[in-house]
């Protein structure tokens, strides 16, 4: 008598990454090379996360995460800021029951609290309506920086030490993990940059020690599912050695 389960689980396909995380990059040169305002192309590229979302979501990615908005962009002129606040409003707004409807949980790693209020209600409001969804986790970076996450965590372990709540000597990478914005989130499996540049620029640097890294040409308000569909597959391709053989 066979003992297999009656309803298996979706089988997991090794070929697939769990979790990807994308630099969407290029938004300005897409605008730049139509004669646009630099403002097209963050909008043209709201559609891209549209659709991109959705492609992950079909092709079993567990957790997506977007670099939206990094700690550094606020060097950025005030107007250009603004507008980046704005799609994002706008995004929420108009996304959200999709996102509730399709079973995602929305998370934000990034210091997002030192947006405008009402942008903060809003992000704030988008997680608790989907923090009970079971479905595919959805994370975006906003005024995100990997170092600053690290010194944050390091500053949290450094007070519970000081306080003699941990030894000090015995501070794993675990618990380093467990501090970061990213914890228990699935290991990052894939980091894609559109546009063609060939940098981290501050994005989940200690996340992404053994993540294989994708650098396309393509800006990303070009981005479409078939171009996430060939990473996945250049993905599929690699051999992950972990330091082994
Ligand atoms: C990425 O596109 C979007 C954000 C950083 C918010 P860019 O605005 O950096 O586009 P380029 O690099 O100038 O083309
Ligand atoms: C990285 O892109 C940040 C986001 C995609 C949000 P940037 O365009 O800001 O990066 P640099 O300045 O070229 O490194
Ligand atoms: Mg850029």
């Amino acid at each position: 008598m066979s003992t297999a389960p009656i309803l298996s689980s979706v089988p997991v396909d090794a070929a697939v990454p769990r979790h990807v995380a994308i630099i969407m990059d290029g938004n300005g040169r897409w605008a730049k090379a139509r004669h646009l305002p630099r403002v097209a192309g963050h909008k043209a590229g709201v559609e891209a996360v549209r659709r991109v979302t959705r492609a992950a979501r079909a092709m079993g990615v567990e957790a997506l995460t977007l670099y939206a908005f990094s700690s550094e962009n606020w060097r950025r002129p005030e107007d250009e800021v603004g507008a980046l606040m704005g799609l994002l409003r706008l995004f929420i707004r108009s996304d959200l029951a999709e996102l509730v409807e399709e079973n995602v949980r929305l998370r934000v790693i990034g210091d997002y609290r030192r947006f405008a209020p009402d942008l903060v209600a809003l992000v704030d409001d988008a997680m608790a309506k989907t923090a009970h969804n079971s479905g595919p986790i959805l994370v975006i970076a906003l005024n995100y920086g990997s170092q600053a996450e690290l010194v944050a965590a390091t500053r949290r372990l450094a007070a519970r030490a000081a306080a003699g709540e941990i030894d000090a000597a015995a501070i794993t990478a675990d618990d380093i993990e467990a501090e970061l914005d990213t914890a228990a989130l699935p290991p990052l499996d894939l980091v894609i940059r559109s546009s063609g540049e060939q940098r981290l620029s501050n994005f989940l640097l200690w996340q992404a020690a053994y993540a294989e890294l994708l650098f396309v040409d393509t800006l990303w308000p070009d981005f479409t599912a078939d171009t996430l569909a060939e990473a996945i597959a250049a993905f599929g391709q690699r051999q992950r050695r972990y330091g082994g053989l």
